[in-house]
């Protein structure tokens, strides 16, 4: 037996909108309400084949054409965005269309960035489809495009109409991919809700065996949480940064290791950097560290960054997009549950950090 739909709202006055998350809800039709009749599917070859027949069937109602764009993050560029504007125009697609995202991280994005510029905005909906996408980048409305200088250096905030879970995606997802949508989920005990940190130890094993009523309630939680966060803070100017815990470690180690490391792994050993900074000041007691670094084995996650010389890190962390300065800013957690953001110098204690924690035999599955 599968779990009700469940929905929760992402409360932003006008812009507000809702995440439905159940099983087989690809298959449902109106698949949104109120669509209009132009739409344009973006989605890429692999996950086409897989569910592109089925939401097409559940939008026989309405003009669709599909753009596939490539399957890895190199899709996400310039030639890319322009590529769909100009599938956009050739199709007369008018303001009143409606662009719809089905896939990743990389197609939300690139597809919401379309959506945010083309004739200066239009609807925008994500049927995300990988664990990270369900809980992190189809809510919250960034989208952008990388440039040569870097990720999302190119963006916009623009938010869904609303976003559409189906639980059912995740079965054929590989390891890696369904792993790195559970460090997001760490993510989010860590900085907001240590019960739910607790739930996850107790349902570990649950999680990595898929269970589906373990995974809903897991990405309803996630989304719970991150709702509640983007409804204080659309355009991270305050707690919207807490979400970047790991990330800021996580970015340098991507940026060096694209080939090798994925996101989700990235922000994994991200995570252990920032904690470990915490106990090494004091601030965080030994026995949450644990913890955390247990839960990231459970899950298979790596917790421990790949060896790269100091200077180096230094030149990639002061490239992220929060260093004022050459002050970073980072996320540091203070319990399980609690987390705050602050402008760091200290640079030996990062050092110190990135020492006790990286490893020349860290690696990614
Ligand atoms: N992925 C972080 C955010 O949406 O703010």
């Amino acid at each position: 037996m599968t779990s009700a739909t469940q929905q929760l709202t992402v409360e932003l006055h006008e812009r507000s909108y809702p995440i439905d998350i159940g099983a087989e809800l690809l298959h449902r039709t109106p698949l949104f309400p109120a669509l209009p009749k132009q739409l344009l599917l973006v989605t890429n070859a692999p996950i086409n084949a897989l569910y592109g027949e089925t939401v097409r069937r559940a939008l026989a109602a309405h003009h669709v054409i599909t753009y596939c764009i490539g399957d890895s993050e190199h899709a996400k560029g310039i030639d890319t965005y322009a590529a769909v504007l100009d599938t956009l125009i050739q199709h007369s697609f008018n303001r009143d269309c409606a662009i719809i995202a089905l896939g990743g991280g990389v197609v939300g994005d690139l597809a919401g960035f379309v959506a945010a510029t083309y004739q200066r905005g239009v609807a925008f909906y994500q049927i995300p489809t990988t664990l990270l996408a369900q809980v992190d980048s189809s809510v919250g409305g960034k989208t952008a495009i990388n440039h040569s200088g870097g990720k999302n250096l190119i963006g916009a905030f623009h938010q869904p109409q609303a976003v559409l879970i189906d639980t059912t995606c995740l079965a054929s997802l590989p390891l890696r991919d369904y792993v790195c949508g559970l460090a997001e989920m760490v993510k989010y005990g860590i900085i907001a809700d240590g019960d739910f940190f607790t739930w996850l130890e107790q349902h570990s094993a649950a999680l990595m065996a898929r269970d589906p009523h373990a995974l809903q309630t897991a990405i309803y939680r996630s989304c719970a949480i991150k709702a509640e966060i983007v409804a204080k803070d659309e355009r991270e100017q305050s707690v919207r940064a807490l979400l970047n815990l790991g990330h800021t470690f996580g970015h340098a180690i991507e940026t060096e290791f694209t080939s090798t490391w994925k996101h989700g792994e990235a922000v994994a050993a991200g995570i252990m950097i920032a904690a470990t900074l915490m106990v090494q000041q004091g601030r965080l007691q030994l026995t949450d560290q644990q913890r955390i670094e247990r839960l990231l084995e459970q899950f298979q996650l790596p917790t421990r960054a790949p060896m790269m010389s100091f200077d180096r890190w230094q030149t990639l962390l002061q490239r992220d997009k929060k260093v004022q300065a050459g002050t970073v800013r980072l996320v540091v957690p203070t319990a399980i549950g609690q987390a705050q953001v602050e402008p760091w110098s200290d640079w030996q204690a990062i050092q110190q950090a990135i020492v006790s924690m990286s490893s020349a035999t860290a690696k990614t599955r």
